[in-house]
């Protein structure tokens, strides 16, 4: 039988470009594939193309210019690692028209595009591969598309941004602060160019947009993501919560609530220490998903960094050639269509969860009965308090965690709080999840 010769053209050099040019270059030794195809470099394009990168590559197949990847014939798959959205999104509609197919690791643009884009691969017969937009190496996209394809996916809990997990695990472990941690993550290049994305929560919000989009097969965008990153927490919070048996992460949580509603959010997160996500340290992504007829499930491992990213960047190529070696017109797994209306997004005002507070009050007597007073006639429940002694100055801090509450509730109340002349702002919340009950209810026997 004859072999297959599926290129590839890979736009942007980068960080993750290169080390799926390392793959494809060195394969031989490394990669499993069926007997009916091979997978060999078409070209690379970047814009420097001249410094040198780790591994060498034939200066043929090096341009500057987009166009001759899209424009050559002889290119099947187009692989997408400039990340950012413009002109990216731009390259990846062109490669698809071509009737390319294309693979990405470009999350924000699928959190925006992605229904757009699936259609137009639909339409090119063509297919899109993006195992490495979420979770780095590991195979969540895929998972939630075959693995766990039979189930209605309950919830969705995930460690997806490496950066930020590594500020928050060395903030706990070495009692860094979080500006000293965040250096360290980008000098070991796990951070975005810019790493706003990663410590605002931006790049953790796109990529559950995109599991939420599939596990719903909804179009859930990134606006229906309620975002807020981990630049305001304090090596202070960080002991406190341990003190009270939690561990802080940024977490990315999808739910079904109200049987057709998704809480979609992401946000620091008090989680207890015995459970699993809790122990899910620097670098390493997990994701938690718990399915009606699987129950709680878990994927763990690399989220961040040059050879995980390129490791699924790889998986989608393989996978793409395979479509192409059993037959050039065939889409074994076709692009998801993402039109399911069932489903809305509940606003995170009306969610209800525990919460974790942090103020700030001058240590004189009435103080701590005004806030608790205010909790109170907010219908919020008081779970525990902490106050130390004072030691300098004349205030200390008041930590107390609730009981359930509604979201408005507990921000009417923060603001109340805040306005005290007792209180100096701006006192520190974090959401609470116990992940408990989570089976409760399913098809599972
Ligand atoms: N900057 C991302 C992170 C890695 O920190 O997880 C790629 O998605």
């Amino acid at each position: 039988m004859k072999e297959h010769e599926i290129k590839v053209g890979v736009i942007g050099w980068g960080t993750v470009g290169s080390g799926v040019v390392k793959i494809l270059v060195n394969q031989d030794q490394y990669m499993m594939k069926p007997g009916s195809f091979s997978i060999k470099l078409g070209k690379i394009a970047d814009l420097d193309i001249t410094t040198p990168r780790d591994t060498a590559v034939d200066p043929s197949l090096l341009t500057t210019r987009v166009s001759e990847i899209i424009e050559d014939r002889e290119i099947d798959i187009v692989v997408e690692t400039i990340g950012g959205l413009n002109p990216a999104t731009d390259f990846i509609r062109s490669a698809l028209k071509a009737g390319k197919h294309v693979v990405t690791a470009n999350k924000a643009v699928l959190a925006l595009y992605s229904k757009e884009l699936f259609k137009i691969a639909k339409e090119n017969k063509v297919r899109i591969g993006f195992e490495a937009s979420v979770g780095g190496c590991i195979p969540i996209i895929r998972s939630l598309r075959e693995g766990l394809v039979s189930n209605r996916i309950q919830a969705i809990y995930g460690i997806v941004n490496g950066t930020s997990n590594y500020i928050l695990s060395e903030m706990t472990d070495k009692g860094m602060d979080f500006s000293e941690a965040l250096k360290e993550a980008q000098e070991r290049g796990y951070a975005e160019a810019d790493p706003s994305s990663d410590i605002e929560g931006i790049d953790a919000a796109n990529k559950i947009a995109i599991l939420t989009s599939l596990a719903y097969e909804s179009d859930v965008k990134l606006d229906s993501v309620f975002v807020e990153g981990v630049t305001r927490v304090t090596q202070r919070d960080i002991q406190y919560a341990s003190e009270l048996g939690y561990r802080i992460k940024l977490l990315a949580i999808a739910k079904l609530v109200d049987n057709n509603k998704l809480q979609v959010r992401v946000h620091p997160t008090m989680l207890p220490e015995r459970s699993m996500l809790a122990s899910v340290e620097g670098v390493f992504n997990a994701i938690y998903v718990v399915g009606n007829a699987t129950g709680s499930t878990m994927f763990y491992g690399r989220g961040a960094g040059q050879m995980p990213a390129a490791s699924a960047v790889l998986s989608d190529i393989v996978d793409i050639s395979k479509t192409i070696a059993a037959n050039a017109n065939s889409q074994l797994l076709p692009s998801p269509v993402l039109d399911n209306t069932e489903y809305s997004i509940k606003p995170v005002a009306e969610i209800e969860t525990r919460y974790y507070i942090r103020v700030q009050v001058l240590d004189s007597p009435g103080v701590l009965a005004q806030i608790s007073g205010i909790l109170g006639d907010n219908s919020i429940s008081i779970s525990s308090v902490i106050q130390k002694e004072r030691r300098e100055g004349k205030t200390v801090p008041i930590v107390m965690m609730t009981h359930e509450a509604v979201e408005k509730n507990m921000q009417n109340a923060l603001k109340e709080i805040d306005a005290l002349s007792v209180v100096t702002p701006k006192s520190m919340l974090i959401r609470v999840e116990t992940m408990d009950g989570e089976e409760d209810n399913l098809a599972i026997v």
